[in-house]
């Protein structure tokens, strides 16, 4: 595997899955505490209020980047830590906790790289309507003015927003995740929000430091129809939209500065929160892009009538793109959450996104990882499933380098295990394994490897 010489390597984390002290140092309560502690919601009842203790044990857990060698941490700041009521006041406490944080990973010769929004809106907010209030686009870029006014003196890369994609679709969609709503029109009118308010940071921050290196970061993958459906079967139409919704909704406004013809043709369900000018807003150049994959997207044709998944005039109903269409069985070696491992998909995807897009900017590989828990004996966690499919995703990155894409780091999810949203602690993505009762961190045998390809980049 070969990588240019200044790629970057590091791992990634957010905010509410692993910083506990849901209440410390006058933190105010997300949408994700109030989503958490609603019975049924989340595996197991599980809570982020203590995760793996983060906020506390942040020095020692610097300490163990350094010792594993990561060039770069990806972490997100927690906007109610900032402004406890989502505007207004600022806790100097919250602040000063990123501003240690950062100042621990500058001394270690570790690069920060803040996302300003990974899901945990302050609660406050959604209170007057959450991301469905156009309000919050500004009290998001509003808040984003004040992290980087602190931190930009020592931080130059920057990220708005974590998988707008699921704040959207999984928060207001499907209600798998915060705040738990069910409706595709609810769903768009968030989407398109969200996307504002990432351009209005974009313009508060460009505003101050011009120089500084902005982007968003995107769960992006490939979307395949696995089968044959005949021409007239809505499961065209379905994969159509699923693209759409996943992909080109983020990537045509952001770097094109129009919506998909695909969504526009749905109609008022759609457009109806959208405002002249706001294209222009959300399509403010970035200097990089993250990209987070997981794995690619399968379905097969439904042929048994259900009519789950049409979305009537009013949004109500489920998901839109589900009409006509199941997904398809998992393939490769089956994670934990029950994904499939599909690495040439992220090369198909990297490739695809540099033929398609002529102002593509740089891209990072922010997130990609899975869910093993395998068993530790002897202190020894031989966790050869993740180690196989980091490197087969990696060797995937260095392929589409080949192929001439500009791809300038890759983030592992993730560090740490942690609070995996709705399905708690039952889920395990770190390349550390953190026993949750005691918080004690076992360096897993792929983070050791990961060192070892830090090291000689890229090479095993
Ligand atoms: C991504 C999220 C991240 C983590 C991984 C498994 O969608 O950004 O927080 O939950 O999935």
């Amino acid at each position: 595997m070969k990588f240019p010489e200044n790629f970057l390597w590091g791992s990634a984390t957010s905010s509410y899955q692993i910083e506990g002290a849901a209440t410390q140092d006058g933190r105010g309560p997300s949408i994700w505490d109030t989503f958490s502690h609603t019975p049924g919601k989340v595996v197991g009842g599980d809570t982020g209020d203590i995760a793996i203790d983060h906020y506390n044990r942040m020095p020692e857990d610097v300490q163990i980047m350094k010792d594993m060698g990561l060039q770069a941490y990806r972490f997100s700041i927690a906007w109610s830590r900032i402004m406890p009521e989502g505007k207004g006041a600022i806790e100097k406490r919250g602040l000063d906790f990123y501003s240690r944080l950062t100042d621990q990973l500058l001394e270690q010769g570790i690069k920060p790289l803040p996302t300003l929004y990974h899901w945990d809106l302050p609660e406050a907010l959604d209170k007057e309507g959450g991301w469905l209030n156009r309000d919050t686009a500004q009290h998001f870029a509003d808040y984003s003015a004040v992290v980087f006014e602190t931190l930009s003196d020592r931080i130059d890369t920057w990220a708005t927003l974590n998988e707008p994609w699921c704040s959207a679709f999984l928060g207001y969609g499907a209600g798998i995740h915060a705040p738990g709503h069910q409706n595709a029109a609810e769903a768009f009118k968030a989407a398109h929000h969200l996307l504002l308010g990432h351009g209005k940071a974009v313009e508060a921050m460009r505003s101050m430091k011009p120089e500084h290196k902005l982007g968003i970061v995107l769960n992006l993958a490939p979307v395949y129809l696995i089968g044959e459906a005949p021409a007239d079967h809505p499961a065209h139409q379905a994969i159509a939209l699923q693209d759409a919704m996943l992909n080109r909704l983020w990537l045509n406004s952001i770097l094109s500065g129009e919506y998909p013809s695909t969504l526009l043709d749905l109609g008022s369900v759609f457009t109806s929160s959208v405002q002249e000018g706001d294209l222009a807003q959300i399509s403010r150049p970035l200097d990089w892009l993250g990209v987070n994959y997981y794995q690619d997207s399968r379905s097969v044709p439904d042929f048994s009538g259900s009519t789950s998944g049409y979305i009537d005039s009013t949004g109500n109903g489920s998901m839109p793109g589900s009409q006509g269409v199941k997904p398809a069985p998992a393939v490769g070696e089956i994670t934990d959450f029950g994904w499939s491992t599909t690495p040439d998909g992220l090369r198909v995807l990297l490739e695809s996104l540099d033929q398609d897009y002529e102002n593509m900017p740089p891209i990072m590989i922010t997130e990609n990882g899975c869910a093993y828990d395998d068993p530790m004996v002897d202190g020894v966690i031989d966790d050869k499933r993740r180690i196989a499919y980091l490197t087969d995703h990696l060797k995937a990155v260095s392929e589409a380098i080949e192929q001439g894409v500009d791809v300038r780091g890759y983030m592992h999810w993730s560090l740490f295990d942690n609070f995996e949203w709705a399905e708690g602690y039952s889920k395990r993505f770190g390349l550390i394994h953190v026993d949750f009762e005691t918080q004690k961190r076992t360096l897993r045998n792929s983070a050791k490897l990961y060192s070892k390809i830090i090291r000689n980049n890229g090479d095993i």
